[in-house]
């Protein structure tokens, strides 16, 4: 994995974004593809890959467990499937870097395998918490050794047969219903999970175009163990989380008017656009379509001037990764916004709520962090130098926010913005932001 403090990126302030682009895939599709199409049955060939270090951390773990996958070559993947028995023990400890859904969904997956296996990743994913899968899996049969503190390393035994549970998951994660469903493809009846609030479905609609029956609504996903997937032909859209920087990008800096390409719009996922909306910004979406199971669209977004907004809670599992943008957003809006019901962005790749208000506080802004949130007084920003930690979406959030700044942004620890968007600089550049990187 990089050396995250290597990159800096110096951007000037000013300019607008136009022009057309298409941001690459979706980071949530891509792992699953790559997951569900090495368990399959026959050949899943894939097409708009996320080929960022996060995805190819999953791809590098299925094929150091005996599958073999060919690319990427220019987003095209092939996944050679193994069925779900056909997985061979790994040589040494799976590498995950900085991803959290490879770490998350893997523990479910390799719960359910005849050999043991090691996760290990980078500072930051060695630090989170994973108690909330290893806990439900105990309870499913499966032993994983932590860490002390609840983190990786996972070691998991492997070997114990599973049992279903009924689970109701006590924070809304997408991560831990889909780790407990994949358990479940592996488990002795028939596992439950009920979420609090709506989570993204990437993996209960793939499963299901892989043949797998999943009964949900209600809140509720389940699934019988002992089943068949069969492999598929899968088209990943540009990820509306990279897609965010952009929309909020142009919606901020007035004269901008940009199209956004093939953007996956899951009702789970387009928080961002409804939060956007509510605080003023001009989004159309053109072309809905239907691609391999999940919504895409076209998005054009032109300049507005934005308000200060109570952020709806309801939204906020919908748009759980784009609070660092939604942030600049509002620091450049007019009047006070305020965030609550999101202590998980404390646990995301950084302390989001905590480092974002750093960054913020360093502009000139009123940002005050609160524990499941942050309110902010709109007005605009100064420039000046931030610190991402490490975090990719906070990188390419501040990144975004010199179009409105008086002065150039200086962000340092920015490599990781490789783990979701490679070539962000160059593709940023194209659409009219003064970026470039040392
Ligand atoms: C993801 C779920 C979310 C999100 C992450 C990707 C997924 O995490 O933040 O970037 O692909 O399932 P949580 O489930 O922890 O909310």
């Amino acid at each position: 994995m990089s050396d995250s403090s290597s990159v800096t990126f110096h951007v000037q302030p000013g300019g607008v974004l136009s022009g057309q682009l298409r941001v690459p895939g979706d980071k949530s599709i891509s792992h699953r593809a790559i997951m569900l199409g090495a368990i399959a049955e026959g050949c899943t060939e894939i097409s708009g890959f996320l080929e960022g270090e996060d995805s190819l951390a999953t791809l590098k773990a299925f094929q150091a467990m005996g599958v073999e996958i060919t690319g990427p070559t220019q987003g095209r993947v092939r996944v050679q499937g193994v069925g779900l028995h056909g997985l061979k023990a790994p040589a040494g400890p799976l590498d995950l870097g900085n991803s959290g859904t490879s770490m998350r969904l893997l523990a479910g997956l390799l719960a359910g395998q005849a050999f043991a296996s090691e996760l290990i990743g980078d500072g930051s994913l060695m630090r989170r918490p994973m108690r909330r899968v290893t806990e439900p899996l105990a309870r499913m049969g499966a032993a994983i050794a932590t860490g002390e503190a609840g983190t990786a390393p996972l070691r998991i035994s492997g070997g114990r047969p599973l049992r279903a549970i009924d689970y109701a998951l006590p924070v809304a994660s997408a991560q831990v219903k889909s780790c407990l469903l994949l358990a479940g493809l592996y488990a002795e009846g028939r596992t439950c999970v009920q979420e609090p609030a709506p989570t993204r479905d990437h993996t209960e609609r793939m499963l299901r175009g892989m043949g797998y029956a999943v009964d949900s609504g209600d809140g509720r996903a389940c699934v019988s163990g002992g089943g068949r997937l069969q492999g598929s032909v899968i088209d990943v859209p540009a990820d509306i989380s990279s897609a965010a920087f952009f929309l909020v990008g142009a919606s901020i800096s007035v004269g901008s008017d940009l199209l956004l390409r093939h953007v996956g719009i899951n009702p789970t996922r387009t928080g961002v656009l409804e939060i956007l909306r509510l605080m003023g910004a001009d989004i159309e979406v053109r072309d809905r379509r239907e691609v391999g199971g999940e919504p895409v669209a076209d998005l054009r977004v032109r300049g507005a001037p934005l308000q200060g907004i109570d952020i709806p809670p309801e939204q906020v599992p919908l748009a759980i990764d784009e609070f660092p943008a939604l942030f600049v957003a509002a620091a450049c809006a007019e009047g006070r916004t305020r965030l609550t019901g999101a202590a998980e962005l404390r646990v995301k790749e950084s302390d989001r709520i905590q480092v974002m208000a750093d960054g913020l506080r360093a502009l000139g802004v009123d940002a005050r962090p609160t524990a499941d949130g942050m309110v902010i007084q709109g007005g605009g920003l100064n420039g000046g130098r931030v610190d991402s930690q490490g975090d990719h979406r906070i990188a390419m959030a501040f990144a975004m926010a010199a179009l409105r700044a008086a002065g150039p942004i200086t962000i340092a620890d920015c490599a990781n913005v490789a783990t979701s968007f490679p070539g962000f600089v160059e593709l940023a550049a194209t659409a009219g932001l003064a970026i470039d990187a040392s």
